[in-house]
């Protein structure tokens, strides 16, 4: 498949392009953006930049020893990659700093703030001890307000309706459902799937209300071939666990329906999704043909 080759550059690009956000080429560093875009970042660990760092966690839930940070930051930042994070390579594609996780003392929210969260579900239930998509809604509630007293109203809704809002979740919620209730039947599949899609939206929703416009979704990996699940189902050769990857398959689906119908409903509502699933899953079934990207 010499066309995956491309895929991963070509549909950041695409991605940005699409929430017209303006993109700094890579071979023209010095020019600066037209105008500053904060970012805003939800979800589990593709795009935690380090706020499991500042909770009391087991190591498996933290990402702050080596070799974590070996190729990029050189210290392990508590991003769970040995380099950057996609929303690292995003900001540096549109000439931004790196968003700071919530948690860090001291941080300034200019360039937008990360409240994701490395094992973090759409439900609470998924892991009580890590921060849920429904506690990241609520501390970046308290940023939108603290921003309000110190920029004022006026100043607070433009940078809250011109930022980015990034999102990747649910992962974790199909694992935690898997190994949980292994015995499920179709209908309760198909109803999880459904109840996750219907908060994840109403999650959606809520920004909205808080002037958010501009959404950058990530929709769920093929998390049934991630190497700890393949070894907990104990399968051979490179077979997948084929429940999760259904599941996921239905809810990817059902999310795209759901956020292309608010896109009709809500005014001035834009997003962008990129196919994390297909992206992964490809490189997974075919790593020769990324070899170039690896190498390079
Ligand atoms: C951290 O969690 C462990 C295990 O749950 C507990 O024993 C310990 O007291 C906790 N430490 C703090 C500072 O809360
Ligand atoms: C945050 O950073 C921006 C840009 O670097 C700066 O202009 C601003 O004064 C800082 N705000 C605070 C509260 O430190
Ligand atoms: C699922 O079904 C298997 C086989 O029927 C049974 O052995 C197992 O206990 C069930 N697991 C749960 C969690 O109900
Ligand atoms: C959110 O999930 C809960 C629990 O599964 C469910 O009862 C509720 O109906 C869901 N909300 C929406 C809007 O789907």
């Amino acid at each position: 498949m010499a066309a995956s080759k491309l895929t991963f550059n070509f549909l950041l690009l695409n991605f940005l392009a699409s929430l017209r956000i303006p993109e700094i080429s890579l071979c023209d560093r010095s020019r600066q953006p037209k105008r500053h875009v904060a970012m805003f970042i939800f979800g589990d660990s593709i795009f935690d930049a380090g706020n499991n760092n500042y909770i009391n966690l087991s190591v498996s839930d933290r990402a702050n020893y080596w070799p974590y940070g070996e190729t990029f930051f050189h210290f392990p930042t508590g991003r769970f990659t040995d380099g950057r994070l996609i929303v690292d390579l995003i900001a540096t594609k549109i000439g931004q700093p790196f968003v700071p996780p919530y948690l860090q003392p001291g941080i300034n929210f200019t360039n937008g703030v990360n409240f994701a969260s490395g094992g973090a579900g759409v439900f609470y239930e998924t892991d009580p001890k890590v921060i849920s998509l429904g506690m990241q809604l609520s501390n970046f509630k308290n940023v939108a307000i603290s921003m309000e007293e110190q920029l004022g109203d006026k100043e607070a809704n433009k940078r809250l309706s011109h930022a980015v809002y990034a999102t990747c979740v649910g992962g974790n919620d199909y694992s935690h459902f898997v190994d949980n209730y292994p015995n499920a039947t179709q209908l309760e599949q198909d109803e999880f799937v459904k109840n996750l899609v219907g908060n994840l939206t109403d999650f959606v929703k809520e920004l909205y209300t808080f002037g958010a416009r501009k959404f950058a979704i990530l929709n769920v990996g093929p998390r049934g071939c991630l190497p700890a699940i393949r070894q907990s189902k104990e399968l051979r050769g490179d077979e997948c666990d084929e429940v999760s990857l259904d599941m996921i398959k239905k809810h990817n689906s059902a999310a795209s329906k759901a956020i292309k119908e608010l896109e009709s409903k809500l005014s001035g509502f834009k997003y962008s999704i990129l196919d994390f699933y297909t992206i992964l899953y490809d490189m997974i079934k075919d790593p020769k043909a990324y070899d170039a990207i690896f190498l390079a």
